[in-house]
């Protein structure tokens, strides 16, 4: 038998535990509500720790626990337990996923997660559940667009952002018409998307969409397809494993140096170790970049240099933000979780100072924020300006 459930003004649902909240404040507390309201936050991150995305779950959870570490282990004056699974990149184990961390740990929280697909997945069981939801990568334009829910929060970018600022750099360069390539799902049809919406706008031309395989990385027949095309550009998605066996490709594939090659920022964040020079000179947009040069950016790259003995990247970043809305939520209410209609309030009203330069939500809780323009020199993501001054996604279906 489900329970009922309860709705905000705006239709949406909150849970049971949003009644609970209500009253939490009053006098009348059984001693058993007070005390769990001290207990630990249990805080869930589904996050892909193997596959082509391993790597970029691991820099999440890395940020998210210096934000943590940050604030003394604690949130709203309480310490946190963690519970941790393994989401595997796989959309169709995603509803099992989560609710492992909802049902059998009854976590407060769920951060999570890299893939679109599993994004989406989560997000059925999570507006049903209505717990609350950070998601700190996956850019799925659902979740802050026709699926979206006031638990419903993100702390990266929707898929369509990333790449709408493509089409004003191409066209400034001079570039007529483009070859996009990318994986078959979710995140590169809508990177795709955002580009040749930004390229059309500029009367640029979008000739071919060149797909493979999530997560398959056999690149070489679409690169030979590519060399017969001879398209003035070649804007791609991929990233962890995947883009760096792309980059390495494409230069081998003798496309270096002939036919420009950009992206969104993905393809060439966290990987530029592992491609020697096959990165030099690609354009790429995002929301973080290197050589910012804030107080705040320096800040964040030193501490996480020196907990990890890592560069951070774009994923760290996301992580740490995650980190830190959550403790905006948790500050707002003073640790009481149950009071999650106070939660979302506080998050909403967050401005998020982050490592990429301050941000702030979207009606539908996605960040509103600067895209940057970067270019590859030696092992550096450089920032070559701003792209987009203060993109927001269009949220487009979300009824919020
Ligand atoms: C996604 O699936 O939404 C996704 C995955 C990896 C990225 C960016 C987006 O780097």
């Amino acid at each position: 038998m489900q329970k009922k459930s309860t709705y905000d003004r705006r239709g949406f649902l909150l849970g049971s535990t949003a009644i609970a909240g209500a009253t939490a404040a009053g006098a009348l507390l059984p001693t058993g509500t007070a005390l769990a309201q001290q207990g630990k936050l249990k805080v869930g991150l589904m996050l892909p720790y193997t596959g082509t995305f391993a790597q970029l779950g691991v820099a999440i959870t890395n940020g998210f626990k210096l934000a943590i570490e940050e604030r003394g282990g604690k949130l709203g004056g309480r310490e946190i337990e963690y519970f941790t699974v393994d989401d595997e990149s796989n959309p169709a184990k995603a509803p099992e996923n989560v609710n492992k961390l909802v049902q059998r740990d009854k976590v407060d929280v769920v951060i999570g997660t890299v893939h679109s697909g599993v994004v989406m997945g989560m997000a059925k069981v999570l507006k049903e559940s209505g717990t609350l939801w950070i998601n700190p990568n996956g850019g799925a334009g659902a979740m802050t667009g026709a699926a979206c829910a006031p638990n419903f929060f993100r702390t990266s970018f929707s898929n369509w952002q990333t790449t709408h600022a493509l089409g004003k750099v191409l066209k400034a360069k001079g570039h007529k018409n483009a070859v996009f390539i990318t994986w078959k799902y979710a995140a590169g049809e809508e990177m795709m998307g955002g580009f040749k919406e930004g390229f059309e706008k500029e009367g640029g031309k979008l000739t071919k969409e060149l797909y493979v395989p999530f997560p398959q990385v056999e690149f070489q027949a679409l690169l030979t397809e590519i060399a017969s095309i001879k398209p003035d550009a070649v804007v791609a998605f991929f990233a962890g494993g995947g883009a760096a066996k792309f980059l390495k490709d494409y230069q081998a594939a003798g496309l270096k140096g002939k036919i420009p090659l950009y992206g969104s920022g993905f393809l060439t964040d966290g990987v530029l170790e592992a491609v020697g020079d096959a990165g030099e000179g690609v354009e790429t947009t995002l929301h973080y970049a290197d050589g910012l040069d804030t107080k705040k950016d320096k800040a964040f790259r030193l501490a996480y240099a020196k907990t990890f003995k890592l560069q951070p990247d774009v994923y760290a970043v996301q992580g740490y933000d995650a980190g830190q809305l959550l403790a905006a939520g948790l500050d707002g209410v003073k640790g009481n979780v149950a009071n999650k209609v106070g939660v979302i309030k506080a998050m909403e009203a967050a401005k998020i100072d982050s490592p990429r330069g301050p941000w702030t939500l979207s009606k539908a809780h996605n960040p509103v924020q600067d895209m940057y323009l970067r270019k590859v020199v030696g092992k550096e993501n450089k920032v070559q300006g701003v792209a987009w001054k203060a993109l927001a996604d269009p949220a487009r279906g979300c009824k919020a």
